[in-house]
């Protein structure tokens, strides 16, 4: 149930289908300290057996429906529903807003609480609301996404007591039927910025990001793998310049506020020389470092671990720079 492919059993499975059955779990006292499951994309088991409750859902119902002004629509969608099933059929039907996240891994549950991004937009950027059972008052609650509190791979949902306070059952995302191509991400603009935005559709930005996506990162049905290990670390702009000048390089950088720069991991792991590492059946995708793989299928928790270590240290010694893994560890 994890896109690493690591082998690891837990103490329970629970699947559900409805919310009054997640509601009664709750009741039952069987939501308590348990793990919330997506499509297992972010997640790495650190040991092969962990002695904890996963709870994971099964509806995969959506909606589309118009929205009240003339060029947006409604989609609605279950904590089950696949992330890149919606991206498909939302631009085959010629909605704008979720083909730059083409090709992401992962469930809607997962994508609201990480607030997943790729080729220039977030989740965040589409989203309208958040419904969860809060398993505290075993209460359904809507959160507008002002009060999803998102951040860079961040939320609310990632700072809460236990996991299982919030349990996130479905998302309300808005789509637009007027053409609103998002062409930040420099490979997007290099391909379509000569065309004008009507002469585009969602279809053809999806097709271009999966193929920018099968060039860089690992195909996930044959390499195991939690698709970006770290996070792209902020420094503020004062680290930044006394570190280029320090190490006489420029070190490529986007700015992420008036006052900080986000630097690329992948840029730092492969200038420190972490690319060609290994800790036992772990290694480093080739075109992605940022990407730690199952390389044979045979790693183990401990593997990854190691090499997330031996990189963490190996990029502190050489750029004073700490990077922090955006892949949970359990
Ligand atoms: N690079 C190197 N050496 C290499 C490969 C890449 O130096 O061998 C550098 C290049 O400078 C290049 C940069 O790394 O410019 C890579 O940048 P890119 O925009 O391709 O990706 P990223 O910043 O490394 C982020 C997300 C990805 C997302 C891509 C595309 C994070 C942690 N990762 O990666 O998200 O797909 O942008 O938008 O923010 C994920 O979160 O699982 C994920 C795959």
């Amino acid at each position: 149930m994890t896109t690493f492919g690591i082998s690891a059993e837990c103490g329970r499975l629970i699947e559900y289908d409805t919310v009054d059955e997640l509601r009664s779990l709750c009741a039952d006292g069987m939501l308590r300290d348990a793990l919330p499951l997506g499509g297992g994309s972010n997640m790495l088991f650190t040991r092969p057996q962990c002695d904890i409750t996963v709870i994971h859902c099964r509806n995969a119902d959506y909606s589309i429906s118009p929205d009240n002004t003339e060029d947006a629509a409604l989609l609605t969608a279950a904590a089950g529903c696949v992330l890149d099933n919606l991206c498909r059929i939302t631009s085959e039907q010629g909605f704008w807003g979720l083909e730059n996240l083409s090709g992401i891994p992962g469930e809607i549950g997962g994508a609201a609480v990480q607030n997943v991004g790729a080729y220039g937009t977030e989740f965040s950027d589409v989203v309208k609301s958040v419904r969860c059972l809060d398993t505290r008052s075993n209460t359904i609650v809507s959160f507008t996404a002002d009060e999803c509190r998102y951040g860079y791979r961040d939320s609310r949902f990632k700072h809460l007591p236990s996991p299982a306070d919030l349990i996130v059952v479905e998302a309300e995302l808005m789509l637009s039927t007027m053409p609103k191509p998002n062409l930040r991400y420099a490979a997007l603009a290099e391909a379509f910025g000569h065309l004008k935005p009507e002469e585009l559709t969602p279809s053809m930005l999806r097709e271009e990001v999966l193929r920018l996506r099968n060039g860089k990162l690992p195909d996930p049905s044959s390499t195991g793998s939690a698709g970006s290990f770290f996070k792209n670390p902020v420094v503020s702009a004062e680290f930044h310049r006394e570190m280029q000048q320090r190490l006489g390089i420029e070190i490529p950088g986007h700015p992420a506020s008036d006052s900080e720069i986000k630097l690329s991991a992948a840029w730092l792991i492969d200038k420190a020389g972490c690319k060609s590492f290994t800790c036992g059946g772990a290694s480093l995708w080739p075109s992605q470092p940022l990407v730690i793989v199952n390389t044979c299928g045979k790693a183990t928790g401990t593997d990854v671990i190691g090499l997330e270590n031996k990189i963490i240290s190996r990029v502190h010694d050489v750029f004073g720079v700490m990077l922090t893994p955006e892949v949970i560890h359990i």
